[in-house]
């Protein structure tokens, strides 16, 4: 996506002198022609990497359950954004058997997770190319600093793939952090009888020698965590929503019956949160149901969510709002997570609002009565203050709070008005928690400064009870 590259075209443009002076003010672009190895990202260093951005990933790989080997290559259309005579990409374990750029063949070495390249010639600022990395072995997942895995989690009978916020690297070298989105294909080839399912549209399948190929499309750009290549014994559901979306269900066959009445209403979920949020920003959806007591939580994964067992409606509403915010408008740091997580909440709320469940007055006032020393209030939810804290209440909970008390403070009008304008304009891009601020700012005509400090970013128990509604 190019036109997406907003940084690269103008880095691209500018004489050097300009270029060295930018180069200095971004941690991300190191000097001398080396690529910094992560993208900036306090809570998660080596994520990333500077002096390139990529376009595009184009994965081949092959897995058998039985070995659980696997066998990659990846190839990277990429763009320099500085002179490059070495970058980095992450990858995690595996063994790199093959690595050229631009069809030559260039050095490399392991570092930890990053795969440090040396081309045999200087890329120059501006200049596209190609990265081709085959590899092999048997891969895992890492543990994040919250204790739960993520990346390539085997199952009993395949793998469930979720890769929130690190885990890409365990199955494809990457540009690991959401600030790159790129576009992908992948090509899936797995045991005959076993399904590989990823992200976007189903090109087509093919069986041939006991094995089957699967290739997938994914034309909107994508963060690298939100990529997935989950396989496993699946029953599979195809149809076209009235909307022109292409829908792909797999589905455990142990999970069938209880995911059944939910994901039936996956069509009327998207459809309502269309209404809320907006257009739905990509071409494919659907739902991977698997089995997966080892990762224990779902994930977003872009056009079609993987969980890790039945979900409920809850569950369902969550991960599809995700698709508007997190998936469509992406994350610039982690820190920012709450605009992620806060809002995917807070879709729950309203759902159950509209639905006949409580209100979203009773969900925030049923947190409120949280005593000042719960979890709840642990920390203020723009400031999770380390990767370990992430995924914890207050960025979900608080989170879906302070949009709560945006809410109450603006009106339903402005509020529905922010959160399309949010979703339309950072549509396909990326948004930060300061940018949000002053859209709704804008939006409402309110100073809201004071309210939204203090539910995103006062530590304890903020004192100022938004009032009844
Ligand atoms: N984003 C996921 C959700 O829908 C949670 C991912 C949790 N990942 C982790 N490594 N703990 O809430
Ligand atoms: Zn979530």
């Amino acid at each position: 996506m190019i036109h997406l590259r907003r940084r690269p075209a103008l880095l691209a443009a500018v004489p050097l002198a300009v270029t060295a002076l930018l180069a200095a003010a971004d941690p991300a672009l190191a000097a001398g022609g080396v690529g910094a190895p992560g993208v900036g990202d306090p809570y998660f260093p080596l994520a990333g990497n500077g002096g390139y951005h990529v376009d595009h990933y184009d994965l081949t790989l092959n897995y058998d359950p039985g070995s659980r080997r696997l066998e990659g290559r990846a190839v990277l259309t990429a763009r320099a954004t500085q002179r490059l005579t070495r970058f980095d990409l992450d990858l995690r374990g595996l063994k790199v058997t093959g690595l050229t750029v631009d069809r030559t063949r260039a050095r490399h070495r392991r570092d930890g997770q990053e795969l440090v390249v040396t081309p045999g010639r200087a890329l120059r600022a501006g200049e596209q190319f190609r990265v081709t990395v085959t590899y092999s072995g048997v891969p895992g997942p890492v543990t994040d600093p919250d204790g739960s895995l993520d990346g390539w989690i085997p199952t009993d009978d395949g793998a469930f793939v979720a890769g929130e916020p690190q885990g890409a690297m365990t199955w494809f070298p990457a540009n690991n952090h959401p600030k790159d989105k790129a576009s992908y294909d992948f090509t899936l080839t797995v045991p005959e009888g076993r399904t590989a399912v990823a992200n976007g549209v189903l090109l087509g399948k093919r069986t041939a020698h006991g094995r089957t190929t699967f290739r997938w499309r994914q034309t909107e750009p994508m963060a690298a965590y939100l990529a997935t290549a989950t396989i496993g014994k699946f029953r599979v559901q195809q149809f076209t929503t009235r909307a022109g979306v292409k829908v792909y269900n797999a589905v455990d066959p142990r999970e069938a019956a209880a995911s059944a009445p939910v994901l039936k209403q996956l069509p009327s979920v998207l459809d309502w949160e269309s209404k809320l949020f907006g257009r739905y920003p990509f071409r494919a959806a659907g739902a991977i149901v698997d089995r997966a007591p080892q990762a224990g939580y779902a994930l977003e994964t872009q056009t079609r969510p993987v969980y890790d067992r039945a979900p409920d409606i809850g569950t369902l509403v969550h991960e599809s709002a995700h698709q508007w915010f997190g998936d469509s408008v992406s994350l610039t740091s982690w820190k920012d997570i709450w605009l992620n997580e806060g809002f995917a909440s807070y879709a729950e709320w309203l759902y159950a609002e509209q639905h006949g469940g409580k209100s979203a007055q009773a969900s925030f006032d049923a947190l409120y009565a949280t005593p000042a020393d719960g979890d709840l209030w642990a920390f203020p939810p723009g400031n999770p203050g380390s990767g370990k804290n992430i995924f914890d209440t207050p960025v979900y909970a608080r989170g879906a709070m302070a949009l709560h008390a945006l809410r109450t403070a603006v009106g339903d009008r402005a509020f529905f008005r922010i959160l399309r304008a949010w979703a339309d304009r950072h549509r396909h891009g990326h948004g930060t928690t300061a940018q949000f601020e002053r859209l709704a700012e804008r939006v409402s005509g309110k100073e809201l400064s004071g309210l939204l400090h203090t539910w995103l970013y006062a530590p304890g128990k903020p004192n100022t009870r938004t009032k009844n509604r």
